[in-house]
């Protein structure tokens, strides 16, 4: 019998245990769910496993509060963390989240060797930074999540304001996982009509401050956490292209040797997703001012991984 695939989620809560929940039901792989709650992962396991028998699909889902069933897992998804408040920014997150995802990391590398990394907790590049620090896994085993989630929030105005299909959409947003992300409106086409035939440039400039702001728009609404479906379907869309060895192109946060004008540093950036994780970063052609844009992010990107003080 082959052998099923198998993927680690750290920390179950909102974002974890929703990723799980997507993963089986599509029956993508077995499922481990590691948090530090006592029994809550168990629980969540044990709840996600029963819905199998009206999914129909023969996944398993384990929950621990230790690494040990994490062996031979293909994927590890970290959500462990904080995530941020009515009125908090991301950054705000960067001291708490980077001593949980260094001890995560810590226990990965120890567990689980060989398997590819998706970071998800926030503030998300600099906590890449602190993965491939901690892991020292080869780059294209250490990858963020952010410009899948980015990306289908412009997709959804853009599919909202023009009143057509989201099938028909198609976009990319480049950048940090912040105020400064990039959405491109030069590269957005519905049905293959470029957007700035279809909308005017003021409706476009308020797409894409709703997409800059559009964590936040969920956490003021929430008012007790941040989103977590959206996120939970961007997750699972780069683990099914890298357990499938699909090679979607998706924007992920990637360590950057000399694309887009970067070494060292990991920024959301189109790549060939498959079973090896990074493919290939693909570099696309900029405008000044895109360029200038996405500078401008890598540069908010440094600062927190400045403040991270890692050697
Ligand atoms: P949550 O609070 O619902 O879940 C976090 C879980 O992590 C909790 O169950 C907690 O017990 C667990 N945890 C904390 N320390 C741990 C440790 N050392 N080991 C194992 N588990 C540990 O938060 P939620 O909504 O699931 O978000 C998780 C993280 O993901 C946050 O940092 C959030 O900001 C981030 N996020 C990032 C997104 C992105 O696009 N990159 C999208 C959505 C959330
Ligand atoms: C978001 O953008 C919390 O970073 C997360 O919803």
């Amino acid at each position: 019998m082959p052998k099923r695939n198998k993927v680690t989620i750290v920390g179950a809560g909102n974002v974890g245990a929703t990723t799980a929940h997507i993963i089986v039901s599509k029956g993508l792989a077995d499922v481990v769910l590691v948090d530090i709650v006592e029994d809550m992962p168990q629980g969540k396991a044990l709840d996600i496993m029963e819905s199998t028998s009206i999914d129909g699909v023969d996944c398993t889902v384990t929950g621990s509060n230790n690494y040990k069933p994490i062996s031979d897992s293909d994927i590890v998804v970290v959500t462990s963390g904080v995530s941020r408040k009515p009125g908090m920014d991301r950054a705000e997150l960067l001291s708490i989240n980077q001593t949980i995802v260094n001890s995560v990391c810590n226990e990965i590398k120890q567990n689980c060797p060989h398997a590819v990394v998706i970071l998800v907790s926030n503030p998300l590049d600099a906590m890449c930074h602190v993965a491939y620090n901690t892991l020292n896994f080869e780059s294209h085993r250490v990858i963020g999540m952010a410009g899948v989630l980015d990306t289908a929030r412009y997709k959804t105005f853009v599919a909202m304001e023009t009143g057509c299909s989201i099938k028909d959409v198609h976009g990319i947003v480049l950048g940090g996982h912040g105020d400064t992300m990039v959405p491109l409106p030069n590269h957005t086409s519905v049905g293959g009509i470029p957007l700035i035939e279809l909308i005017s440039q003021t409706r476009i400039d308020a797409i894409i401050e709703r997409t800059a702001k559009g964590g936040a728009e969920i956490v003021t609404l929430l008012k007790t956490g941040s989103a977590y479906y959206a996120p939970a379907a961007s997750i699972t869309a780069m683990v099914e292209s890298i357990l499938k060895d699909q090679k979607r192109v998706l924007p992920c946060a990637a360590l950057l040797n000399g694309e887009y004008g970067h070494t060292g540093l990991y920024l959301g950036v189109p790549c060939v997703l498959g079973k090896n994780g990074v493919d290939k970063i693909i570099e696309m052609s900029l405008s000044d001012k895109e360029k200038a844009l996405l500078k401008h992010s890598a540069d908010a990107v440094s600062t927190l991984v400045t403040q991270l003080g890692l050697s």
